[in-house]
Parts: structure tokens; sequence; C-alpha cells
């Protein structure tokens, strides 16, 4: 049976009511914020389009949101509006139009567009300059007074102007701001929380309400909140006439205003188009926003659009597709790494997350399941930004019905059916087989990999391929196929055989720090490899390097040189090498010839600029004489190479009397 209008918007009232009162009173949301704009959203259009079904207790009506019991009440100057939304350009170009029809047809308007930031609104308010009061916004007309709080946040003035030479403030102005947590203090303020025993918070927007609405000003002085403003909500005086000059004014006296993120438009098109470059430009920030809102630049056609609801007519957010959602994490997966490494990946109830189907989620590994309590049955929110694999954000605790089961690492590996172990004080289970599928393959995806050995057009799928028709069992069986074994397999022809046979032939002459952080051994990725290297210019000469030895090279610990001592030791990994060898693999470090000793035992410190040379070359060419370069100056310095704008390395130099040289000096000294 389909629904009525009238049933649909009576079961929209009563949900968004109950999810308010989660959200506001109980402060545990039950459903994502994007959730619940939709449930909003759909009331606001069903009743758009049946003003009839409107009733006084429609969550339209009023503002989301209920002030805390126990924080002090304020009435706002004037209600704390909210916005509109909208999802795709045709919602904004109908946006226009619907504002269009109540606007003389000569009026052309431009527009400002901001960030939508994803925080917390309040209201500060200001007499004669000084700040005396802030607010959540509660209600939207009562909210709750949160001074004290604000006062412990840095970037709001205590006084405005805050430079006494910026315009005089007037005499009361109430500014519109949010409060907001930057992504790095938010993921230290949840280190800290772990580390404590603490459980940490779901996403910066929680997180920020938690920090403001306390009771106690110091626990919000403990947790650096951030503040940006954008809008005046009431004052007397000479206030600005649209919100462009509105900006700039919040700024010059004194206010965190983001103008630099803000654009001004005449042409509506054009306005959308800008809309777009936010996709990629939003995750550039070190903070949340959930959209961008468009406002009508022009303040007093803003105020004649007036308000429907709770939404000024003369503004609209366009909303980025959501990123979190909520469904039922039904079982737990486990995938295999290529060290063998257990990481278990959540099974969910299909749920489409910012326009994609998203049936599996990594729950990255067993200490954040425990840290996080996530659990078999349990609702869950499932995060997907841009890139990112979707992750489980963590489970909605509230809605357990007890029935939900612990998620615990399974007895054997769920490919090769070796017992799992666990190394002490380590929380990560192992696959011990290294002959195990699983782990062969993406041990040969790792080493074919761009940062590795770089074989083009070799991925996963032809891996699997390769591994289950048994033609590699390791990455040396790959510098061993021909054409005719490739065209065996599965959608080959010619043309794509000899591309990837080039391609592997082509990682044969790869740089020897790559070929070592193919290898995969624990802890030696590029930056180690290339210092390896760096001191031991083969293969062989590093697989006969001792433990004290690695020990001794800068930069290497006893961890990352165990592993390597230990990885070579191995007869199998030797015979590895070898193979590889045979395969034509160079095993070698390319050794510049040393040019001459001029520069032999004389130790140069580089400062400056040099007018053709790089640093890195001012080295090499140095090195390639017989000199060394150093970082310091000391008295063992023997030269001060120095370009333009030396540091203060120059002054140590003349204080130690050092002789100075520069580019043209260090040439000299070569002829
Ligand atoms: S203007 C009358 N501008 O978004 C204007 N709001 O969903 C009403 N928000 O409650 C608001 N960034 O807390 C405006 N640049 C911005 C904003 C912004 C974030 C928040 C604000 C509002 C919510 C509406």
């Amino acid at each position: 049976m389909t629904k009525t209008p009238a049933d649909r918007a009576a079961e929209l009232r009563e949900l968004i009511n109950f999810h308010i009162y989660r959200y506001h009173v109980l402060a545990a949301p039950v459903i994502t914020d994007s959730e619940y704009d939709e449930l909003y959203w759909e009331l606001v259009q069903l009743e758009e389009e049946h003003p009839e079904l409107v009733t006084p207790d429609s969550p339209t009506m009023r503002v989301a949101g209920q002030a805390r019991d126990d924080l002090p009440k304020v009435q706002h100057a004037a209600t704390v509006l909210s916005l509109q939304n909208a999802f795709s350009d045709d919602d904004v170009r109908a946006w226009r139009e619907r504002i269009g029809k109540l606007l003389p047809t000569t009026v052309d308007l431009d527009y400002v567009v901001e960030p939508k930031f994803d925080g917390l609104s309040i209201a500060l308010t200001y007499e004669n300059g000084v700040f005396v009061q802030g607010a959540t916004r509660g209600d939207g007309d009562i909210g709750e007074d949160v001074t004290p709080n604000l006062r412990t946040i840095r970037h709001l003035p205590l006084r405005i102007p805050a430079d006494p030479d910026g315009p005089p403030a007037p005499p009361r102005l109430v500014v519109r701001g949010e409060i907001y947590f930057e992504l790095s203090t938010f993921e230290e303020l949840n280190r800290q929380r772990i580390e404590a025993g603490e459980p940490p918070f779901v996403n910066p927007r929680n997180a920020a309400s938690g920090a403001l609405r306390q009771l106690n000003p110091r626990i919000t002085a403990e947790r650096p909140l951030s503040l940006t403003c954008y809008t005046i909500l009431d004052g007397d005086g000479d206030l600005p006439q649209t919100q462009w000059d509105t900006l700039h004014y919040l700024q010059g006296l004194g206010f965190p205003v983001m103008v630099d993120l803000c654009a001004h438009y005449d042409d509506l098109e054009e306005l959308i188009a800008y809309l777009h470059t936010w996709d990629k430009r939003r995750k550039t920030l070190d903070f949340e926003i959930d959209g961008l809102v468009i406002k009508v630049n022009d303040l007093r056609i803003m105020a004649d659009l007036g308000v429907v609801g709770k939404d000024p007519r003369g503004s609209v957010a366009f909303k980025f597709p959501a990123e979190e959602r909520t469904t039922r994490l039904l079982d737990v997966a486990f995938n295999v790494g290529r060290t063998g490494v257990l990481t278990p990946n959540a099974v969910l109830d299909p749920v489409v997350v910012s326009g994609v189907t998203v049936k599996q989620a990594t729950l990255h590994n067993f200490d954040y399941v425990a840290e996080k309590d996530i659990r078999i049955g349990d609702t869950v929110i499932v995060k997907r930004s841009g890139e990112v694999i979707p992750y489980v954000v963590g489970p909605v605790a509230d809605l357990r019905d007890g029935s939900e089961q612990p998620i615990r690492p399974p007895a054997a590996c769920p490919v090769c059916g070796s017992s799992i172990t666990q190394q002490p004080g380590e929380v990560a289970v192992y696959c011990p087989n290294p002959a195990c599928p699983e782990r062969v393959v993406r041990a040969i995806e790792y080493f074919v990999s761009q940062g590795a050995m770089d074989i083009e057009g070799m991925g996963e799928r032809i891996v699997r391929q390769l591994v289950a028709t048994g033609l590699i069992r390791d990455v040396a069986d790959l510098y061993f196929l021909t054409a005719d074994q490739f065209l065996e397999l599965e959608g080959f022809a010619q043309k794509k055989a000899e591309n990837l046979l080039a391609a592997i032939d082509a990682s044969r002459s790869r740089p020897l720090p790559r070929v070592l952080a193919a290898l995969g051994i624990k802890g030696v990725g590029g930056t180690i490899a290339e210092l390896l290297v760096s001191h031991y210019p083969s293969m062989e000469q590093l697989m006969q390097a001792s433990q004290d030895a690695l020990q001794n090279i800068e930069g290497l610990g006893p961890q990352i040189s165990g592993a390597i001592v230990a990885f070579f030791a191995d007869t199998a990994n030797r015979a590895l090498i070898d193979k590889l060898k045979q395969g034509g693999v160079k095993m070698d470090a390319e050794v510049k010839a040393r040019a001459s000793d001029k520069l032999a035992g004389l130790t140069f410190v580089l400062t400056g600029t040099l007018p053709t040379m790089t640093r890195g070359q001012a080295d090499e060419l140095i090195e390639q004489h017989g000199g060394k370069t150093s970082g310091s100056v000391s008295k063992k310095t023997s030269y001060v190479l120095a370009g333009e704008a030396p540091g203060s390395k120059l002054d140590k130099a003349r204080e130690l009397g050092v002789p100075e040289i520069d580019e043209d000096g260090l040439k000299a000294l070569l002829d």
C-alpha cells in the first residue's frame, strides 16, 4: 500500500523530532547529520508541495535544537536562522528561479559564496566594543549562554576593534560565527583520549559541541577550538549593506573571517562552475566543510525576500554529497597481507555513500576494533571521502539490542588454513606461512608497485592470474616469463604480452635502493634503502653486513638492523636474491668515479642559495672531488660556501674565523 503524503509527513515529523531529541537533548545521535538532513529536507519539500500538511508542531516550524538544561539560557536578539539545502546544480538554478519570481524583473543579483563550516553556530554580542555574551543557537530563539567558555578561544576578540587603528566599533553588534575543531587538533585530542582510556569522539563536530557546551570553562580551554565569523545578526549604527562588505568589515574589526575562501559572482552559471572547484579544494583544508553557502549579496534584497520556516529565502546551502552513512555490520572477513598480518574487514548491509554502493569497509586492525568496541550486528557509521577506502567510524552503541557479538580473530588463516600466531606484546595476528597463496600475491603486488620495481601494467588481476596458474611462485619468477606463457592467460593478446615483457625488462635496471625496498624487509622503505645503499653500494656487501655495523649507521635502529640481518640469514631469501640476479636484476649501485682528489681532507658548510647550482649539485661536486660537506659550522670546517641570503651559519663562521667562499671560489679550488 502506498503512503499518502499526509502519512509520510506525519511519519517524518515524528522521526525528525525523535532525532532532534537524540542529538540535542541526549547528545547521543543515532543517525548521521547527512541522514538527518535528508529526512528534514524531504519534509520541507513535502510541506512546500502540500502547504495544508504543515502543523504547528512540525520541526520545520522551529530551529532544531533544545538547550541543555544545566547551562543558562539566553534569548537571541534576532532569530538565528538556518539554511535551505541544494544538492545539485539544478537545485541552485531552481532556487534562483524561486526568488526571481518574488523580485522585480529589473533586478540584477550578485552573490557571495562561502564555505559551509561544519561546526557549531554561535552568536557573539559586543557592547561598546566589549565582548559581553556568547550563545549557542539552541532552538534559534533561545540558546545556551557559553560566554566563559568562548572567552577561552584565543581568536575571539574580547574587544573590538582589535587593532586600535581599525574602524570604530558600533555601539552594539551581534556577530554570527561557527566554532569548529581543526582536523589536526581533533586527531591529537582523540589520540590523547585513547591514551587516557577515554572513548574518542566520532567526529570534529561532536567534539566541538562537547568542548563548548561544558559547565566548566577549564575543560573548554584544554581543547583548543577555532572560530570563524561570517555575518552580522543584529546591531546598531552604520553597518555594511552587502554581504561582501560585511565579511571585510568584520575582518577589519578583528574577527577571524576566511575572506580568502569566499568569492563574489554576478553570473549564476560561473558561480555554479566555481562550486565544483571545491570537490578537490575542500580536501586541502585543515577543517571540515559540508558544502558551500550561496548568499544574495545585497542585504536589503536579502531582508525583503524574507524567511520560509527557519530558512532565509535569499541564501542556500549547496551540500556536498553525504560521506557518512549508517548501516548494519553483518559479518567480518579477514584479509591476509604480504607480511601475513590479518586485517578485519566489515561486511555491510549495502549502503550508498556519496553515490557509491559500499558493501565492505575496513576496520583497520584489531586494536581499532577493540578501541571503538565494534561488534557484529552493530549499526555502524561508514565513511567514505574522496579516494579513501571506506572505513567504519564506529558503532551506534545506543541501538544495540544485546544480540551483538564481539569480533575475534580466526584460529586459522582463511586462505591456507595455517594456525594463526601472535607476536608477544603485539595485538596483530599473523598467518605464519610464507607460501600462503595470498601472502605471495600481496608480496608480488608490492614488488611490482610504483614505489618499488614499478612494472607498468602489472596490476592485482594479472598477479592473481599468474599465481593461480602456477606461472610464478615468487617475485624472481617474473624475470623468466615468456610471451608464450602470457598468451596462455585469459585476456592476453600479443600486444599486451609484449608490453608487459618490456615493462618487466625495464625494471631489471632499477636503482639498487628500489630493489632493496621491493623485497619488503620490515622497516626498509625507500628512504632507509637509500641510506643503506649509500653505505653498502652492492647487494653482496649488504648481505654480509653485521648487525653491529648496521646499527652504527646514523638513522638505523636495532629493530630495522635486526630485521635486515634476519632477512639475509634466511636461506630462502638468499636463494631468491640469487634467482633475481640470474633473472638479470641489477644488484649494484652505480658508483660515480671520483673525479679528483683536489678537495680531499676539506670540509664544507653550505648556506644560502648559490647562483647556478642546487644544494644537492654542490654536495655532489664536492664529494666527487674527495671533499665532505657538513650541516654545521665548527672549528674543523675548512670553508663556508655562501650564496644569496646566507643564514646564521655565516655569522658563526665569521665568529670562528672560518674562511668564506662563493660558488666561483669553489670552482677556483677545482681549477
Ligand atoms: S549563514 C541567515 N554562512 O550552517 C544565514 N551559515 O545549515 C544563515 N554555517 O546554522 C546562516 N557556515 O551554523 C551561514 N558561511 C556560512 C556558514 C553557515 C556554516 C552553518 C550555520 C547554520 C547552518 C545551516
